[in-house]
């Protein structure tokens, strides 16, 4: 063949492996993740047949594992973290110290330097978000409260995670390391740890005071400018410039690392109404770099450890299944919630995932884990994400059973476990509540909602979009006060609103629209309107009003005709109740 095609055998070997074998693992009740990795091992170095270009199989993982971070950040809730923090926190790092321990006194036995059971006993210790996200997703469990501390829990461990992968370079030769000699990044002097430690730690700090204060004021306003141009190409596009942009800038100017530039790309983004439509649109390319991410850490892998080293490889997965549940139940018990909690969150956490890949990686490439290191931890990520769903299944039936059993660890924490649940119940409500006011509708669903923007180009309807602040009313709410000036005109997207005009109530409900009488005439609202069930309205501000109806003629001529004929209505209505107040009633029903 003429030019060199190794990137496209590798993504096209990868893609199709990837796909083979996360449908077979699928058919057998296994996560197709298990598939994904497997398709890596044969497209690997160790195993027959073809093997792919690693180098390039490691870059496309590397762009799987921004994107992976980016998201991660898109969706962090700081509030749910809160609610669960009196747990999530103390069990996290507690777990992670003593996981770490263990596995120090493990490779102790096998006359590891200390280096290298320190960044084994962390890459054994963080559990794998993609895993258990799925595995609560399939159980339809993301939203109980130990489905919540699980998440918690696990978010503290990736935030532990990345800290420790932004200082592992910096102490590496402290620990007995070497740095890899990268164009970048010159061998550090000897003696200067701690100052390069310090510098690192000031680096970071540079980068996330910048990342938080320009941040949250240039991408969401670029996102903004961006959607109002109507392309969903320009706006997907945009957003990978975003994610990949912010992690590759902020790991070539500060030395932070890929995963950190790209979570807090997305953090920044998460505050944007726009966050949800841009977690949307960057999904599938999210999914299918995260299976290349699986596949090169497959291609890694040396099966042969689990014939050459299969105490070492049950040693570890002793760790990871056995080791980490019982310190997370321990934890959980210490911390004084119940029995059933600490059940579920040890199950849901008994695996390991990306971030052991790429903290060990990392250990690899400083020369403090020996390559082994990293095989036994590809070997206890494959074997305990394929155990996973039994692990996961057995902790729920404990869970179940201790429940019901209402012995006395349970009870010990029943007050704690119910306070827990009031304060997520809390954060719910107050995140739906921001949810609500961030709703943004899709183009489609406009026009479903209100006929009237029917005639828009996809275009023009996502402009009017981005100029609606959605707003939400409960029952009771006053909406409009009969004779105030004119501000805004109000869409009802759901609920019902009652418009009092003379002694009528006249009800309207999702898809139509009001204020939009004193708008045109000029003349102060002509009747209240009040709220009479949980709504959400959209309110478009007078000047956007204006600008609008101007641009389109034919939906003023609308708007114009149904305030004309809601005009009559209560003109005729006004004609009666005058005549009826002077005493002629039975006029006044005839009219
Ligand atoms: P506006 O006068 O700006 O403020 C009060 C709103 O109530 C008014 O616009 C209309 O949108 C709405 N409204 C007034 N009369 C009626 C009616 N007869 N039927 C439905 N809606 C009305």
């Amino acid at each position: 063949m003429p030019h060199d095609i190794s990137l496209i055998a590798t993504i096209t070997a990868g893609f199709v492996l990837a796909f083979a074998f996360g449908f077979l693992a699928h058919r057998f009740r296994l996560p197709p993740l298990v598939g994904y990795l497997l398709a890596g091992v044969a497209i690997g170095p160790f195993t027959p047949g073809f093997v792919a270009d690693g180098g390039l199989a490691g870059q496309l993982a590397e762009i799987g594992v921004i994107l992976l971070m980016f998201g991660v950040g898109l969706h962090f809730s700081v509030a749910d973290l809160m609610a669960v923090r009196r747990i999530a926190i103390p069990g996290a790092v507690g777990q992670i110290a003593l996981a770490t321990l263990v596995t120090l006194g493990l490779t102790k036995l096998w006359g590891w330097p200390l280096g290298a059971g320190l960044v084994l006993g962390l890459s054994l210790s963080v559990a794998s978000t993609v895993v258990l996200l799925k595995a609560l997703e399939g159980r339809n469990a993301v939203g109980t409260p130990n489905g919540r501390i699980a998440v918690g829990w696990l978010i503290v461990e990736d935030l532990a995670m990345v800290l420790a992968l932004v200082t592992l370079p910096a102490v590496a030769e402290l620990l007995g390391g070497k740095l890899p000699a990268t164009p970048g990044h010159p061998p550090a002097e000897s003696g200067s740890l701690l100052v390069s430690l310090g510098l690192t730690l000031v680096k970071v700090a540079a980068f996330v005071a910048l990342v938080m204060t320009i941040g949250p004021r240039v991408l969401p306003w670029l996102l903004r400018q961006v959607a109002r141009t109507g392309s969903r190409e320009l706006f997907t596009l945009s957003v990978l410039a975003i994610a990949l942009g912010v992690a590759l800038g902020s790991a070539k100017l500060f030395g932070v690392s890929f995963a950190l530039g790209a979570f807090f790309a997305g953090m920044v983004l998460n505050e944007s109404e726009l966050s949800h439509k841009a977690a949307h649109e960057t999904l599938p390319l999210q999914d299918a770099f995260a299976v290349l991410f699986f596949v090169s850490v497959g291609m890694l892998f040396d099966p042969s450890i689990l014939v050459r080293e299969p105490l070492k490889v049950a040693a570890v997965l002793g760790v990871i299944i056995l080791g980490k549940s019982l310190i997370a139940l321990l934890i959980v018990l210490v911390l004084r919630f119940p029995l059933s909690s600490a059940f579920s969150v040890s199950g849901a956490l008994a695996q390991i995932g990306e971030f052991s890949f790429i903290l060990a990686g990392l250990g690899v490439s400083y020369q403090l884990l020996p390559p082994e290191g990293l095989n036994l931890v590809l070997a206890g990520a494959i074997l305990s994400i394929t155990l996973n769903p039994v692990v996961f299944h057995a902790s729920e039936r404990l869970a179940h059973w201790a429940a019901r059993s209402g012995q006395a660890l349970e009870q010990a924490g029943a007050r704690q476990f119910a306070a827990l649940q009031e304060e997520l119940e809390r954060a719910r409500e107050l995140a739906e509540q921001a949810a609500a006011a961030h709703r943004t509708f899709t183009p489609e669903e406009l026009v479903e909602r209100f006929p009237l923007f029917a005639s828009l180009t996809p275009a023009q309807r996502e402009v009017l979009i981005l100029h609606f602040h959605p707003i939400a009313a409960e029952p009771g709410d006053r909406l409009i006060r009969v004779g105030d000036a004119a501000d805004a005109v109000y869409f009802i997207s759901s609920g019902e609103v009652e418009v009092a005009v003379g002694g009528r109530r006249i009800k309207l409900t999702g898809g139509d629209f009001f204020g939009e009488m004193a708008l045109i005439s000029g003349q102060p609202r002509s009747a209240d309107v009040t709220a009479v069930d949980y709504t959400k309205l959209l309110a478009l501000d007078r000047r956007d009003f204006r600008a609008f109806v101007r641009k389109h003629p034919e939906i003023r001529e609308e708007v114009a005709h149904l305030a004309a004929q809601r005009q009559k209505m209560n003109a005729a209505e006004a004609g009666a109740e005058g005549k009826a107040a002077s005493g002629d009633k039975d006029e006044a029903r005839g009219e």
